[in-house]
């Protein structure tokens, strides 16, 4: 267990497509358990191994009102449906200090893989949904900044 450092905007690695996972071992599971760790000491809502500057499909995602609710681990994830539309505040741990508006799908269904490689199928709507989005964006380069209106300090 160890808190990894989160890469910033402005690092180029967070703007490369991350890899498949093939490894369920234990390296891996070492990476997920500091993703945890580093994602509750940042107290956030979602974490992408891009972001502690590992290029694999892996991302976190918290399973209620915040990370000490749980979370979903999301290895190999993929958007297999997506529908309706909404609009809200989203920010980013590589993104310090601003935060901004982003459309997203009201409902996707995800289809990922678990820490030991089982499959699953996850029907997610409102804020688990815009939160399985901005991170699966994490996995192919893509930021919410690129995306977002009104973006502006959320010091204020
Ligand atoms: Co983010």
């Amino acid at each position: 267990m160890a808190i990894r450092k989160i890469v910033e905007k402005g690092d180029e690695v967070l703007r490369k497509k991350s890899f498949e996972v093939t490894d369920f071992g234990a390296k891996t599971h070492e990476l997920l358990d500091d993703m945890y760790d580093t994602l509750v000491k940042a107290d956030g809502a979602g974490l992408a191994a891009v972001q502690v500057g590992v290029l694999r499909r892996i991302f976190l995602v918290i399973d209620g009102e915040s990370v000490r609710d749980g979370v979903i681990e999301f290895i190999n994830p993929e958007i297999i449906s997506e529908s309706g539309e909404q609009k809200g505040v989203e920010g980013c741990l590589s993104v310090p200090g601003y935060q901004g508006d982003v459309t997203r799908p009201y409902k996707v269904t995800v289809k990922y893989q678990d820490r030991n490689g089982e499959w699953y199928k996850l029907k997610a709507e409102g804020f688990m949904a815009r939160a399985i989005c901005h991170e699966y964006d994490h996995l192919n380069g893509v930021l919410y900044v690129d995306k977002a209106e009104n973006l502006q300090s959320s010091n204020r």
